[in-house]
């Protein structure tokens, strides 16, 4: 089968018909991280839908979607083993009971044609690992896992098992899963991905972004070096909400001076003032950081163990 070097999203019609994509051709290189985003309504999943079904002037769009400059072959559609896409949907689940080892096995079996998978099994269940917070019990049964580890097994399996050179996710965001590591990493494997979002940090570690309202493609804006330098605080600011989401799940009370530290933490990884690294910060010309510190080095027994748990999460996190 031919190499997949690129997808080209030929431009169609938005919602109510009139208002047309406002860019002509969209092209999507092989190795290219793609975000499509746009309010709720506006035409995302549409998008992807559009792509999975190599759409030609045959959906509601009335898109067209190339590869490599030409129509797809046929056999992409008719065989799915020739299938070049992976689509993880909003509601996409496991529906099958066996132990999650097991599944992944047939699954490389019938993918790979050879019945020692044993290699590519590990390699699944060791990047899905790597994707989410709770290890995978690779003997329990698949219906077992959690929401944060179904998905990060269908992109694992997707991406290791299946091989797909052009993998869609519809919205990852709410499923537990490392975003920040998730995105080095699957830049690690040489595909297509488009991510449907509504995550800044997803969106700017992305090479580019298509803009959706009613409908239609708005507008394709590249990913710029300011942009990227402001995923590290992005990252930074949603790692203290998921600190204060841990801390009152686990029944501690807030600290207003613990917040205050952490977005003083968070400005200083705004570009050139810090490194962003929690150690070696010269926060001096911030004023009220000393009284922070101050108000920090006298915490009660309670907020030791805030700290120690703070500790524990960026354990997990990093
Ligand atoms: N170009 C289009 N032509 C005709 N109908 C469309 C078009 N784009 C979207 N729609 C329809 O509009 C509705 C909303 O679109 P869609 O589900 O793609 O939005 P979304 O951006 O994914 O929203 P959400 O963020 O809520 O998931 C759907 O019923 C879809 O079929
Ligand atoms: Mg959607």
């Amino acid at each position: 089968m031919e190499e997949i070097k690129k997808i080209t999203i030929q431009s169609g019609v938005g919602k109510f018909g009139d208002n047309e994509d406002k860019i002509d051709n969209i092209e999507l290189k092989m190795g290219q991280v793609v975000s499509i985003v746009g309010p709720t309504g506006s035409g995302k999943t549409n998008l992807i839908n559009d792509i999975a079904l190599f759409a030609n002037r045959n959906t509601p769009s009335n898109r067209r979607v190339l590869i490599n400059d030409a129509l797809p072959p046929s056999e992409y559609i008719e065989d799915p083993s020739k299938n070049p896409v992976s689509y993880i949907t909003q509601h996409t689940n496991f529906l099958s009971d066996l132990p999650v080892y097991k599944f992944l096995s047939i699954h490389a079996k019938i993918r790979n044609g050879h019945s020692n998978n044993d290699a590519v099994v590990e390699e699944t269940l060791d990047f899905a690992n790597k994707l989410t917070g709770e290890p995978i019990n690779k003997d329990g049964s698949m219906t077992a896992l959690s929401g944060g580890q179904t998905r990060s097994l269908l992109i694992s399996d997707a991406v290791v098992i299946g091989n797909s050179p052009i993998i869609l996710l519809d919205e990852i965001e709410n499923a537990g899963i490392h975003r920040t590591r998730a995105l080095e990493l699957l830049r690690n494997y040489k595909k297509i991905f488009i991510f449907v979002t509504h995550d800044p940090r997803i969106t700017l570690l992305s090479d580019f972004r298509v803009i959706m309202k009613n409908g239609a493609i708005q507008n394709l804006i590249t990913t710029n070096e300011n942009e990227k330098k402001a995923v590290l605080t992005i990252k930074n600011i949603d790692d203290l909400m998921l600190e204060l989401r841990m801390l009152i799940r686990d029944g501690q009370y807030i600290n207003p001076q613990f917040i205050r530290s952490k977005i003083v933490h968070c400005l200083s990884t705004i570009d050139g003032s810090g490194s962003g690294s929690d150690k070696n910060q010269d926060f001096s010309d911030v004023p009220d950081f000393h009284n922070i510190h101050n108000v920090q080095n006298v915490q009660n027994v309670q907020n030791a163990q805030n700290a120690q748990n703070i500790q524990n999460i960026h354990k997990e996190l990093n």
